[in-house]
């Protein structure tokens, strides 16, 4: 059979089994540089853990957490057993959910909506509207002390009881025999289904309570209705591969129960940390994304230095059981979502930081992976790692930590794409413009997709050598595209740059993100590179048509 090379794969030796993705909840490891515009300023989670005399870490020490970056106050050692590094958060938050949320490859915009004053009615009224009921209270309430205040007048009346707190919450109290649960449920779906977009509050809660004046006491039929995350996630993306897809902690409310084959809830660290032991010596192919919520919940928000410091100290013991129960195609990724500075005194709120990242396992070389911007790097690299197609701006460090290469992600120089370019071009059908122009496309995961341009006696109907990459790739289920080189010239002698036309690019914003990179080849294999974002800027793309 003639035609088209084959799709070349770059990174097969680098598939893992089993990938651990282990969030140390609100662990920052120091101020990013906009934490001002954050009310941050000088805030350092684990700096403030230091200055306790609970803090024993030999364990993440040795695995090189005193080598990232900003943390040489934890002592760096010779020879760290993994890679390490930290992360800044691309997101415009600092909560738990966005925070995972980028972890598995989304980066939002805005924060999600908090509502110190009280929800405003365009909230309220199509809320009351639909329930056919009232509104009570209205303002940040701690959970017992709004029912004691306006648990009478609810009774009487009917009314809900809503309330919120610091965090992203719509919550929603009501007695058990004035609204039973599933009534209750219901309206709770019915808020979570107008929370959205701006108001795209992180939960919506159910809060029953049961009693007599002075008396009401909360029961256990609380219900969580979680925000689904606007996009696939990387827990979407290994489940629909068919890997298993397990979520420990809080994982299964923060992705709304989306992109998970199997989920479990911890009731504390200690508890977590046995699920995760468990998970270790379990047979499973894919991820297990754990989190640890007691750092933050515990220790940062109350502001208890020692007791953050403990709880490291007791994650720091149970690590190297939980390592040696690692195979040779095992990889555990440790890192947080935000920070939570136990020394911080201005506020109780969670904190602006970067967050660390170590990598450990038996194939994985201890490089140092400095600081790295968006922590949507780790699901481009365990997307590349599992061998799951996922879009995302992530960068996969994959290549770095296996000591594949030296610029992480894939194996592919400018140079070695220019030329497959150039291979393509011998491909082309131009015996009307007598151009032959030559295209190879990159794929985040290491695919190569040449294209070469195919002409027609009706001109119309003939296609560009970069349309036919693309078409292939995205026929074969590609969607995370790094990188094109593009060549072309009169009787395939190239002598000059040849820039994609503009409906070519109009195709790369359709699939790629602002920072696809275009190689232009010039003369002797020379290499012009741009993004998609200089070549097409203020560009129509995909979402906009569908806008507000
Ligand atoms: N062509 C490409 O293959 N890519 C481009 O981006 C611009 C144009 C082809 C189409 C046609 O076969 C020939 O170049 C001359 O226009």
């Amino acid at each position: 059979m003639t035609g088209a090379p084959e799709a070349r794969e770059l990174s097969e030796e680098s598939n893992m089994k089993r990938i651990f993705i282990i969030v140390l909840d609100s662990c920052g490891c120091g101020a990013m540089p906009d934490a001002e515009k954050f009310g941050d300023a000088g805030v350092h989670t684990l700096r403030s853990c230091a200055s306790s005399p609970e803090l024993h870490i030999p364990n993440l020490r040795s695995c090189g957490l005193g080598n990232i970056e900003g943390l040489e106050f934890l002592g760096p050692v010779e020879a760290p057993r993994g890679a390490y590094g930290r992360l800044a958060e691309s997101s415009m938050g600092k909560d738990t959910t966005i925070g995972h949320w980028e972890i598995a490859g989304i980066v939002s915009a805005d924060p999600l909506p908090t509502y110190p004053d009280g929800f405003p009615d365009e909230v309220l009224e199509p809320f009351k509207a639909a329930t056919g009921r009232g509104v009570l209270a209205n303002a940040p309430w701690s959970g017992t002390e709004v029912i004691a205040a306006y648990g009478d007048e609810h009774v009487q009346t009917g009314d809900l009881i809503v309330y919120t707190s610091a965090d992203s919450l719509f919550q929603i109290a009501a007695h058990e025999d004035v609204v039973p649960p599933e009534q209750l449920y219901e309206y709770c779906r019915i808020a979570r289904a107008q929370l959205q977009g701006k108001h795209g509050v992180g939960r919506v809660i159910a809060r029953p309570f049961v009693g007599t004046s002075g008396n009401y006491r909360r029961t256990a039929n609380r219900h969580d209705f979680s925000l689904e995350p606007p996009k696939q996630t990387l827990l979407d993306a290994v489940k629909a591969a068919g890997l298993d897809s397990i979520g420990v902690g809080k994982i299964h409310d923060i992705f709304a129960g989306r992109g998970m084959t199997e989920y479990v809830y911890n009731r504390s660290n200690a508890d977590g940390m046995n699920h995760a032991m468990e998970y270790a010596g379990k047979n499973f192919r894919g991820l297990c994304f754990v989190n640890l919520v007691d750092f933050d919940m515990l220790y940062g928000h109350r502001r208890d230095i020692d007791g953050y410091a403990r709880a490291l100290s007791e994650f720091d013991a149970w690590l190297p059981g939980f390592l040696e129960k690692l195979g040779d195609e095992d990889l555990v990724l440790i890192t947080a979502d935000h920070g939570c500075d136990p020394g911080y005194e201005a506020t109780t709120d969670h904190t602006r930081e970067y967050v660390p990242l170590l990598a450990l396992g038996k194939q994985v070389k201890p490089v140092d992976l400095g600081t790295r911007s968006g922590f949507q790097n780790i699901a481009a690299t365990v997307a590349q790692l599992l061998d799951v197609q996922l879009k995302t701006s992530g960068k996969s460090f994959a290549g770095e930590i296996l000591g594949n290469d030296a610029e992480g992600g894939v194996t592919m120089t400018p140079e070695k794409l220019a030329e497959l370019a150039l291979e393509a071009m011998t491909h082309a059908y131009a015996p009307y413009s007598g151009y032959k122009v030559g295209a190879a496309l990159l794929c985040a995961d290491g695919t190569v997709y040449q294209g070469c341009n195919i002409e027609n006696a009706a001109f119309g109907p003939s296609i560009c050598a970069e349309r036919t990459a693309l078409f292939k790739a995205v026929y074969d289920g590609h969607r995370d595209l790094a990188a094109i080189a593009v060549c072309g010239g009169k009787d395939g002698i190239v002598t000059g740059m040849f820039p994609p036309c503009g409906v070519c690019r109009q195709v790369m914003r359709e699939f790629c993100e602002d920072d696809f990179l275009i190689h232009m080849v010039g003369p002797g294999g020379s290499v012009e590179t741009h993004t998609l974002a200089e070549l097409l800027p203020f560009s129509f793309c995909a979402g906009d048509h569908m806008a507000q």
